[in-house]
């Protein structure tokens, strides 16, 4: 048992099941200024119980033996004020240390699938996507590691009016130009060249005719246009990958379920939503007009499912996705993170995912799916991040230059290190920097993308994070004893030792509640309290040099643990942890 929290809630709720025979009851416990936590059950059930709370709070009290833990004191209006024994924090951090889950607990399995980055093909990964890939890959992390059956889907924009322009360029200048080559160093321009053909009136719109012809075999999986379009979309994989490599970020091939996937069940999405009487043609196009969906002056608001020539949508794709996610996949919960620009898309996909009976089990339980809103990345004029020429900016460029801004920092502090230690480490700090900062607000706010102040080493930063580990390390390297190995006993004395007990103990119930509520932030904002709480103890508390052998192997544990934890927490927000920096 080391989540101290449950244990305290248990012993609670047994002891108002004692004074007043109400079983389950919250025990309410709140964070205390005077104590470690406080139960302040007796004020919400006084009412009830007909007691005023200091009685109700006295009798549950009367009940409560927590003498194995620490002590409870009854105070204010009827708080019951509980402060735990330093016996006992020693004990959790032995089991902390025994515990290759470091306290994460193992939750009831759910299968969970995760729509994350989700770029389109011959397009730049811009800045918006950098925050869906790192966002839905720390969520993933941390899902699975509390248990959970994670599918990763990586919706590309892989299908399309656009395709049979790009296939037709592509054909024309040939698979092994220079210009191919583009779909994997630089789509935009790739695409940028496709589209000026497309646009060029000189021919008398006779390459855009031919593009327009091109999308008809396309969609008629001609095979001959089907063979360039898969090698199209090879190319632009590497790009993809080329990022995911950089970023650290789990998704592989395996992982692309893009909009092409969806393309054979679109018909039969149109054809399942009439005859359930959802879907009516209107002007021309088949629409679902769902529930609580107004425009401007209370007209219903349409859902396009098949536009009036035929084609299909973004809405008809999510509204396949849905549908073969929790009926195929057999989803518990389905998870979107994408921009918080389409809220409303994903709402109305969602509310006619439920009229069609999509959602709903045959045991009659319900698939929940969520929108986890993707706020934007500012530039420091507070508008979207762009190039001083008004493009958007390129990821792979934000990304080069976060890692040689943080090489001009180690090649400083750390001139003794190889040129290939020194590219290693700012390889691992200038990205961590970066997802650092983008994991430490919550997903749905914006921030503005500031280098310099990302790759700061005070502060909650990456670096900061980052620089505590390496640093514990090197306590270890100093003392001569492998971090694994120091397992003794921790006595709990100092101020500091205990902060930072307490603190390591908060972890698995911290990782629980960031898969819960999805919001990897307070994942972020524990390290860095965690962080702190080492620094404060490192401060206080001399290791290599305390006073006798046992406190020096009582604190080499506890910074041990620290490590660990530190470590585990990093890897589930995806950062290097550097051996040294
Ligand atoms: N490719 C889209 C974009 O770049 C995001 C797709 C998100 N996923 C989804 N199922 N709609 O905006």
């Amino acid at each position: 048992m080391l989540d101290a929290a449950s244990v305290l809630s248990d012993r609670v709720s047994a002891a108002i099941e004692a004074a007043f025979g109400l079983a389950g009851e919250d025990p309410v416990l709140r964070p205390s200024q005077f104590a470690d936590t406080q139960a302040n059950a007796a004020l919400a059930l006084a009412k009830r119980i007909g007691k005023n709370p200091r009685d109700a709070a006295a009798a549950i009290n009367d009940h409560l033996d927590l003498s194995d833990v620490g002590t409870v004191e009854v105070s204010g209006p009827g708080f019951l004020n509980i402060t735990v024994g330093p016996e006992w924090i020693s004990g959790q951090i032995a089991a902390l240390l025994a515990d290759d889950r470091l306290g994460v607990p193992l939750q009831e399995r759910r299968t969970i699938p995760v729509d994350y980055s989700a770029p389109n093909v011959a397009k730049e990964m811009h800045v918006g996507h950098l925050r869906t890939t790192i966002v839905g890959d720390a969520l993933v992390r941390t899902l699975e590691a509390l248990g959970h059956h994670v599918i990763r889907q990586n919706h590309i924009g892989d299908w399309g009016t656009p395709f049979g322009m790009l296939i037709e360029h592509y054909l024309e200048v040939g698979a092994d130009s220079a210009e191919a080559a583009l779909l994997a160093t630089d789509p935009n321009a790739f695409y940028q060249a496709a589209r000026a053909k497309f646009d060029g009136a000189d021919d008398g719109g006779a390459w855009a005719v031919r593009a327009r012809e091109r999308v008809v075999q396309l969609q008629a999986k001609e095979p001959a246009t089907i063979e360039i379009w898969h090698a199209m979309i090879e190319r632009s994989k590497d790009y993809f990958h080329r990022i995911y490599d950089a970023l650290d970020v789990t998704l592989t091939d395996a992982d692309l379920a893009g909009e092409s996937t969806y393309d054979p069940m679109l018909a039969d999405v149109c054809t399942e939503l009439e005859d359930l009487g959802l879907a009516v043609v209107s002007e021309g196009a088949l629409c679902v007009f769902p529930e609580g969906f107004t425009g401007r002056e209370g007209t219903p608001l349409p859902l396009i499912v098949r536009k009036s020539d035929g084609g299909y949508g973004y809405a008809t794709t999510d509204l396949a996705t849905i549908r073969h996610r929790a009926r195929t996949l057999g989803a518990d919960e389905i998870l979107y993170v994408v921009g918080a620009s389409q809220a409303l898309h994903f709402r109305m996909i969602f509310a006619t995912a439920r009229a069609a009976g999509w959602l709903t089990r045959e045991d009659g339980t319900e698939v929940v799916p969520v929108h986890v809103q993707i706020g934007s990345v500012l530039g420091e004029d507070g508008k979207i991040l762009r190039t001083r020429s008004g493009a958007p900016l390129r990821l792979s460029w934000l990304l080069e230059e976060a890692v040689e801004k943080a090489g001009a920092a180690v090649a400083e502090s750390r001139p003794d290190l190889s040129a290939d230690e020194r590219a290693d480490i700012a390889r691992q700090v200038g990205i961590g920097a970066v997802k650092y900062a983008d994991l430490s607000v919550a997903h749905d706010t914006d921030y503005i993308f500031d280098l310099d102040r990302m790759l700061a080493l005070t502060g909650s930063t990456g670096p900061y994070l980052q620089y505590a580990t390496a640093r514990i390390r090197s306590i270890f390297r100093k003392a001569g004893v492998e971090p694994a190995t120091a397992r003794e006993t921790v006595a709990v004395v100092e101020p500091t030792e205990r902060t930072l007990a307490l603190a390591l103990l908060r972890y698995g119930a911290t990782v629980a509640e960031v898969g819960d509520a999805r919001v990897p932030h307070r994942l972020a904002g524990y390290l860095f309290e965690l962080a702190q709480a080492f620094t404060s103890f490192y401060d206080a508390c001399p290791v290599l040099t305390a006073p006798d052998a046992a406190t020096r192997s009582s604190r080499l544990a506890l910074t041990a643990a620290t490590l660990a934890v530190l470590e585990h927490g990093l890897d589930l927000l995806g950062m290097r942890s550097p051996e040294q920096m």
